[in-house]
């Protein structure tokens, strides 16, 4: 397989470099194309190009880092933007990380094989990770050094909040403060503190959402992505809210609500701490026929609803390969996210997605 370099696909970019818009009250909406894959001109001529430009911010190609493991902090996001991602989203931050407590082991595991053998190849992930614990201030000052050693790159910041307008005015404010070229909200999480009115609780109740949706967006300079929780009958409905209210961009889907199992030998479901467990995020190989048909079902409603050159849509889940992320090209995605897979095996890098892309 003749192989791909990153460095030739950067130097192949033929789209107009992005001027974003800052300002305070009326943000521009940038256009967002889809991706054409076509042989570039010069010196890489009949390599292709597989920039894209979404909601006006220019990716040399559509593979992301979805928020998680991966955006930790400073030294994996540097290492995602060395490796060649289109963008890196920052595991999500919210105010206080002193109220957010992880708790190891946070992980359990599905492997395919009789009995989910050992040597089973690893099919689904189950998390109850919180989001970041880290202090705010501390990812803060990694973001702003991130851009500026990578300037042209697109970092995007997660972010989640209590149901209260002033914190999210808040923590916009300071996040966007980083030079950060979007926002990504987290209404999604399912374990993500809902006694607090924080993640999927939002992303579950389209009238919450509509509410916070409105506050995000008369706040937010940069664009603005509402990140979906597929635990939900009708997942068009807080995507076409989220668009309606203001959002440039849906992301599908955050993880799906589960209990990986229960130990035989214990009695008490995995993962588990000290004797206590409770229900988790699955995510895996195992989610990407159910990611696939939920980003078909919102791309289907916006494009029935929502003029496709100004909003944009983010494919989640389960992806693997660049076939994998062609999948949701095809049924509509601008953008692909990849999460549990590059925790696993971080190298099973970008170049391998597009490699494996450009050759499906
Ligand atoms: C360990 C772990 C931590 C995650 N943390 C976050 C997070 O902080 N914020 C968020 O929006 N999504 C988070 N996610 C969800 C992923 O971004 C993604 O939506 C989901 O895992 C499905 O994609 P995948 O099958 O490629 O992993 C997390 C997922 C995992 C497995």
């Amino acid at each position: 397989m003749a192989s791909l370099s990153l460095t030739q696909i950067r130097g192949s970019n033929s789209v107009t470099e992005f001027t974003r818009l800052r300002l305070k009250t009326q943000r521009g909406r940038g256009k967002t194309g889809f991706l054409k894959v076509v042989g570039s001109q010069g010196q890489n001529q009949g390599e292709p190009d597989l920039s894209v430009t979404v909601n006006g911010l220019h990716m040399p190609n559509p593979f992301v880092i979805g928020s998680g493991p991966p955006g930790t902090n400073y030294t994996v996001m540097k290492r995602a933007f060395d490796e060649g991602w289109g963008a890196v989203i920052a595991k999500t931050v919210s105010l206080d990380a002193a109220k957010v407590i992880n708790v190891t082991p946070r992980y359990a595991r599905l492997r395919a094989g009789a009995n989910g053998s050992a040597k089973g190849q690893i099919i689904g992930w189950e998390n109850i990770e919180l989001i970041s614990d880290r202090p705010l201030e501390t990812m803060l000052k990694e973001f702003k050094q991130l851009k500026e050693e990578y300037p042209d790159r697109i970092l995007i910041a997660s972010i989640m909040e209590e149901y209260n307008k002033a914190a999210w005015e808040e923590l916009i404010d300071r996040v966007e403060q980083t030079g950060i070229d979007a926002l990504e909200i987290n209404f999604s999480c399912p374990h993500g503190m809902p006694e607090r009115k924080m993640g999927a609780a939002v992303g579950q109740d389209c009238a919450l959402l509509e509410e916070v949706c409105g506050w995000i967006n008369a706040k937010a300079t940069v664009p603005v992505w509402a990140k979906m929780t597929p635990n939900i009958t009708d997942i068009t409905q807080p995507a076409r809210v989220s668009l309606k209210s203001g959002c440039e961009g849906v992301a599908a889907i955050n993880t799906i609500m589960s209990v990986m199992g229960i130990n035989l030998k214990t009695l008490r479901p995995e993962p588990c701490v000290e004797g206590y467990s409770t229900p988790g995020g699955y995510s895996s190989k195992a989610v990407h026929p159910i990611a696939l048909g939920k980003v078909m079902n919102i791309a289907k409603m916006m494009k029935s609803e929502f003029d496709s050159e100004q909003y944009s849509l983010s494919g989640i889940g389960g992806v693997e390969t660049g076939s994998d992320a062609a999948e949701f090209i095809l049924v509509g995605a601008n953008t692909v996210q990849v999460g549990k897979s590059i925790f696993i095996a971080f190298y099973l890098s970008c170049s391998y997605c597009l490699i494996s892309f450009t050759s499906t």
